[in-house]
């Protein structure tokens, strides 16, 4: 029920993001980063280049531990392996471009990357824009404090400053639960842990993964017992590019079937 509403209010929120971020998209070029995997061919991102061979575009947000995040200069993590096993299976290597989250949906629809692996949540609003294939995890927004605050549960956020990252549905939630006044959304999750450090927010609302990441990495910090939302990640493709979107089913279909994803996920999260 909460779910449901959620993710209601989401699509209405994300119908104004959307429009305020495809305006705004140049801004955030100066802090998006490198690409990995050294993209030495001359392959375009054309969305039709889905036969067999040639290469395949991942982009990603790699702040987002144990996801994607840099491990020395290479990105790594669950979606960067799951994306190369999709790649094995469909003949075609995988590279990796680093970007803002807020500018993976118009990079994948105006074909400068093929896919996005990036922990993304299927909501409403961006299956408008593209195309998701089915999910391979579930996440959940999960609300992290410092040690000793007085916030137990969703209901005390109210009244609060949060901080999420920008264009996640932590960010869409809280706004429209709690008022964006009340909201600061930043570049990357560890720029809104930063910011609970130093007290410039109370609480910072994030997906549980990461969010177990950064609480292990900084003193004084704690998760919630409460889940403020549960979701499913999944993989967007330009909405055009349905050969691809059928055979990255058929590829994932293929790798839960045998165990492989599974054996990913198992690889960077250990079970309670
Ligand atoms: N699951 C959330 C969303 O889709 C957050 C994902 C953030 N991912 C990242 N790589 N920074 O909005």
């Amino acid at each position: 029920m909460k779910k449901l509403s959620l993710i209601l209010a989401a699509a209405l929120m994300c119908a104004s993001l959307a429009a305020c971020s495809s305006g705004t998209s140049s801004s955030s070029a100066a802090a998006s980063g490198s690409e990995t995997a050294s993209a030495s061919t001359s392959s375009e991102a054309t969305t039709d280049d889905t036969s067999s061979g040639g290469t395949l575009i991942m982009g990603t947000n790699a702040a987002f531990p144990p996801y994607e995040y840099y491990e020395n200069d290479e990105i790594v993590g669950i979606d960067a392996d799951i994306a190369r096993a999709l790649g094995e299976k469909l003949g075609k290597d995988v590279t990796i471009e680093d970007m803002d989250f807020n500018s993976l949906i118009t990079a994948v629809q105006t074909g400068k990357i093929d896919m996005v692996l990036a922990g993304m949540t299927v909501t409403p609003d961006r299956e408008e824009n593209v195309s998701f294939t089915d999910s391979y995890a579930t996440g959940i927004q999960s609300i992290i404090v410092t040690e000793d605050s007085e916030i137990a549960s969703p209901d005390d956020l109210g009244g609060h400053k949060i901080g999420v990252q920008e264009s996640t549905t932590g960010h869409i939630y809280c706004s429209d639960d709690y008022g964006e006044d009340s909201v600061i959304a930043y570049t990357t999750g560890a720029n809104a842990v930063e910011a609970l450090k130093t007290g410039k927010v109370d609480a910072v609302v994030i997906d549980n993964e990461p969010a177990k990441a950064f609480v292990e990495a900084n003193e004084g910090l704690k998760i919630l017992d409460t889940e403020y939302a549960v979701e499913d990640y999944a993989i967007a493709v330009a909405k055009e590019n349905t050969e691809l979107l059928d055979q990255l089913n058929t590829a994932l279909a293929e790798l839960k079937e045998d165990g492989t994803i599974q054996s990913i996920i198992d690889k960077y999260i250990t079970a309670e």
